[in-house]
C-alpha cells in the first residue's frame, strides 16, 4: 500500500475543480506527547498516538488551477523547483493531480512570525488539504482530511483542528485507522511562549532523526509505554485543570524524547549550550515557586507552559520569550 492507494481509497471518484479558487487556513500545533518513530514510513503511521494544542498562528493556502507549469508561493515570492518546499509541495499534489497536463498553482502565506522559529509543515500540509477538498468538492470528513494530510507529514495530521487534538496511532496496516480527533475540553488560562535559542536549519531533519532513533535507540523499546501513560496524564490534568501534572508530565514527555536521541548511534543531539542553561533557569525558577515548564521538539527551541496568573512573572524572567495565543 502506499499513498496514492490511500488517496484513491478516499476519493474513489475522479473530479474536475468545482470552483476556480480555494483557500484555506490551517494552525500550527505542537505536540504535548510527542510523536517520535514511524511503523510505516511510506504512510507515515506512528508507532505511537500524539497529543497536540493548537496556536493562533499558520498557514493560509490558495489554490488554484495554472496554465502549462505547477506554481509554487511562499510568502509572496516565487519557489524554485529545485528547493525541498517545491519538491515535497509537488510530489504531495501528483497524489490527487486528475491528469498530467492538469497544473496547480499554489500560494502559501505563512502567519507564524518568522521570529518564533517554528516549524510550518504541520500547518502547511493541512492548509493545502483543506483547500484541496474545496478546490475538487470532495466533502470529505475531517478524520478522512487528517488522513490525507498525514501523508505529506505526519504532524500534519494534527492540524486540522484548533484546541486540544488527539492523533490516534491505529493498528491498521492500511493506515484508515490513524488520524486526529478534536479532544473536547479547552483551558482559558493556559498560556504558551516560545524562548528561540537558535533559527539556524536542523543539522539533521526530524525524519532521520526518528528513523535513527527507532532503529539504534535501546531506550525507545520505553517509548510506546512512556507516551501512552503522558496521554492519558495530560487528559486528565486539562479536564481537572491540575497544572503541575499537566506541566510535569508534558516536561517528562519531551526530555524522555531527547533521551531516545542522545542514545542513538550516531547520537543525534539538538540542544545548544544555551537549550541547557534555559531549562535550568527554569527548574530554578520553578524550585523558587513559579509554576512553568517546557516543551522541545526536534530542535534547540524552547517551549514554555504557564497560568496567566504566572505570565507578568514568567516574562519578567525571560524578557525575550515570544507570546503566542493559542487557539481554542
Ligand atoms: O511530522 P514531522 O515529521 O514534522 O515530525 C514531528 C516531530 C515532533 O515535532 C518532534 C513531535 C511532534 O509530535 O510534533
Amino acid at each position: 500500500m502506499n499513498k496514492k492507494d490511500t488517496a484513491n481509497a478516499l476519493i474513489s471518484v475522479k473530479r474536475e475543480p468545482v470552483v476556480e479558487k480555494a483557500t484555506a487556513f490551517a494552525p500550527v500545533n505542537f505536540a504535548l506527547a510527542k510523536y517520535w518513530g514511524k511503523r510505516d514510513e511510506e504512510l507515515m503511521l506512528p508507532v505511537t498516538s500524539s497529543f497536540s494544542v493548537a496556536i493562533d498562528a499558520g498557514t493560509t493556502t490558495t489554490l488554484c488551477q495554472a496554465h502549462d507549469c505547477d506554481i509554487v508561493e511562499l510568502n509572496g515570492k516565487r519557489v524554485e523547483k529545485s528547493s525541498s518546499f517545491y519538491v515535497r509541495l509537488i510530489a504531495f499534489l501528483d497524489l490527487f493531480r486528475p491528469s498530467p497536463s492538469f497544473f496547480f498553482s499554489v500560494s502559501t502565506i505563512n502567519t507564524i512570525p518568522t521570529a518564533a522559529g517554528l516549524a510550518s509543515s504541520a500547518s502547511g500540509f493541512a492548509a493545502l488539504v483543506l483547500s484541496l477538498n474545496t478546490f475538487f468538492g470532495w466533502n470529505l470528513s475531517q478524520k478522512n482530511l487528517s488522513i490525507l494530510a498525514r501523508l505529506g507529514s505526519g504532524s500534519a495530521s494534527r492540524s486540522i483542528y484548533p484546541g486540544f487534538v488527539l492523533w490516534n496511532k491505529g493498528e491498521r496496516k492500511d493506515g484508515m485507522d490513524s488520524f486526529s480527533e478534536p479532544f473536547d475540553h479547552w483551558w482559558d488560562e493556559l498560556r504558551f511562549g516560545i524562548y528561540v535559542v537558535s533559527k539556524e536549519k536542523k543539522y539533521i531533519d526530524s525524519r532521520s532523526a526518528m528513523q535513527r532513533t527507532v532503529t539504534t535507540s535501546p531506550l525507545y523499546a520505553f517509548w510506546p509505554e512512556i507516551v501512552d501513560n503522558d496521554i492519558s496524564h495530560i487528559q486528565k490534568a486539562i479536564k481537572q485543570k491540575e497544572f503541575s501534572l499537566f506541566g510535569t508530565t508534558i516536561e517528562q514527555n519531551a526530555l524522555a524524547m531527547h533521551a531516545t536521541m542522545f542514545t542513538t548511534e550516531p547520537p543525534v543531539c539538538y540542544w545548544k549550550e544555551e537549550t541547557l542553561s534555559t531549562i535550568q533557569r527554569i527548574w530554578k525558577a520553578r524550585g523558587e515557586g513559579l509554576g512553568v515548564f517546557f516543551t522541545m521538539d526536534a530542535g534547540p527551541n524552547i517551549k514554555m507552559l504557564f497560568l496567566e496568573e504566572q505570565e507578568k512573572d514568567v516574562c519578567r524572567l525571560f524578557p525575550d520569550l515570544s507570546l503566542l495565543p493559542l487557539l481554542a
